[in-house]
């Protein structure tokens, strides 16, 4: 570096001065959401029964919409990268101390960007979409105390339905971004711009590789839920790998104290962090704030970096799955380049009976031991028999799962199967038998 810099007056602070370049490249990234996100909203349509449908509509019709689509899909995952970064760079250089207001609106800014991308997940309702959601819904009821009241909130009713899509889409396009906004603009009222050309290089340079990358890597669109095969696995994107490889550790309501509260508590400390009397710590560190921001970051850092190579790895070992993400991979190509050709879902939903897609109530209570076409299932030690084939057992017509429905003890099921007598009406009951009696062995 033979340029002298009339900021600086040796080769280190000048690499200093490079490490400032990450507020440009999060407000490049933010630019990038906001405009690509604008234009997919042109076409996009928040129902369940035309989500995919758009959405394939975006990726395989529209001029430049699979870069679009892709600029969006890697962009929000880059932001979530350099966001942490900006943060973790403010940290090393004592941005709790000298400067608060960038401190709290970078944390937060950070939060936002991860709330942002975890709603976006559900919007294009292929498989993936709805697992994830399927995860969401899961965390929010786990909490206690609340959960109950903030999974109803969630979902829009008591199940997973059209009004979540819709409440995932305003969070995602109204709320976060608005909330963005606000942070931007209280940001930069507060202090003065000062344009520097270091910034618009690395922005633009991030840029292109964004833009790149984008061109060669389509952003995934799986099969939508009824076009999904029994063995279908889906997998959230590399953001939130680290959350999903989590979740298969700690069950039930432990989950939703990794998935939500700890990390509710890392920001609400990170945020209040200029103001922590720590000096309980003095002892150890001349500066008990930046020890206690560096340890929060890099337990984040080790989780997220270890449980993602994790998820990689454990994909990777085991055969079976190996050869079905492969196969769902080249399956998710053909259909790229397969021409469009619009398939209403309300008309596989009125002949119901002859694509046979589970009833909701079904999807909602029984797909995740019994499987989402009645396959069977497992986990850990615990089996799920199929309910292929059970019609031909003894004790097991439609008035027959209806009553066991209502107290399978009668029938010499034990537990985990419970009653659904209060959790289902009768209408859903048999709506759920008569599709099961209609799955062929
Ligand atoms: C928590 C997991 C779980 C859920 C949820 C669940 N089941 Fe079961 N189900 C089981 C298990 C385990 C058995 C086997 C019990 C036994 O054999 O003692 C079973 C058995 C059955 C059987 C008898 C299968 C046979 O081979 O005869 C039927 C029918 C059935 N379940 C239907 C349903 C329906 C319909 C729902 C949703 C309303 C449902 N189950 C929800 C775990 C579950």
């Amino acid at each position: 570096m033979s340029r002298v810099d009339p900021e600086s007056n040796s080769f280190e602070s000048s690499l200093v001065q490079w490490t400032k370049t990450t507020s440009g490249l999060v407000l490049m990234l933010l630019a990038v959401q906001f405009l690509t996100g604008t234009l997919l909203a042109f076409y996009y349509v928040p129902s369940v029964d035309n989500a995919h449908l758009t959405v394939s509509f975006i990726e395989r019709v529209l001029s430049s919409g699979a870069w679009l689509r892709s600029l969006h899909h890697y962009g929000s995952q880059w932001l979530s990268l350099f966001a942490f970064l900006h943060v973790v760079r403010l940290t090393w250089q004592h941005g709790y101390r000298d400067c608060r207001g960038q401190w709290i609106a970078s944390v937060l800014l950070f939060a936002l960007v991860m709330a942002a991308g975890g709603t976006g997940y559900s919007l294009p309702w292929d498989t993936r979409a709805f697992f994830s959601t399927r995860v969401a819904e899961g965390l929010v009821g786990g909490l206690p105390i609340i959960g109950k009241m903030a999974r109803l909130w969630l979902l829009g009713s008591n199940q997973i339905s059209t009004l979540t899509l819709s409440r995932f889409f305003a969070l995602h396009v109204l709320v976060t971004p608005f909330l963005i906004l606000l942070l931007l603009a209280w940001r930069l009222r507060a202090v003065r711009i000062r344009l520097i050309p270091r910034q618009f290089i690395v922005a633009g340079l991030v840029f292109l590789a964004l833009a790149l990358w984008a061109l060669k890597n389509p952003a995934p669109l799986g099969p939508s839920v009824a076009e999904a095969g029994p063995d279908y696995l889906p997998r959230p994107g590399s953001q939130f790998l680290w959350l999903y490889e989590t979740l298969k550790y700690v069950p039930g309501g432990l989950g939703s104290i990794v998935g939500l509260v700890l990390p509710a508590m890392a920001i609400l400390i990170l945020v209040s962090l200029p103001w922590l009397k720590l000096d309980f710590l003095r002892g150890r560190s001349s500066d008990p704030q930046r020890l206690v921001g560096l340890v929060i970051l890099s337990t984040c850092v080790v989780l997220v970096v270890v449980m993602t190579s994790a998820s990689y790895i454990s994909d990777r070992r085991d055969q079976r799955t190996r050869e079905q993400l492969a196969r769902q991979a080249a399956q998710e190509e053909v259909v790229r380049h397969q021409p469009f050709s619009p398939v209403l879902l309300n008309e596989s939903a009125i002949n119901s009976s002859s694509t046979n897609s589970p009833p909701p109530a079904y999807i909602q209570f029984c797909a995740n031991c019994h499987g989402l076409h009645g396959e069977g299932g497992k986990q850990g030690a615990l089996k799920f028999p199929p309910l292929k084939g059970v019609a031909q057992k003894q004790r097991r017509a439609i008035d027959d799962i209806v009553a066991l429905l209502n107290d399978p003890k009668a029938y010499g099921l034990e537990p985990p199967m419970r009653s659904f007598a209060t959790k289902l009406t009768d209408d859903e009951k048999r709506a759920i038998a008569e599709w099961v009696e209609k799955l062929q062995p």
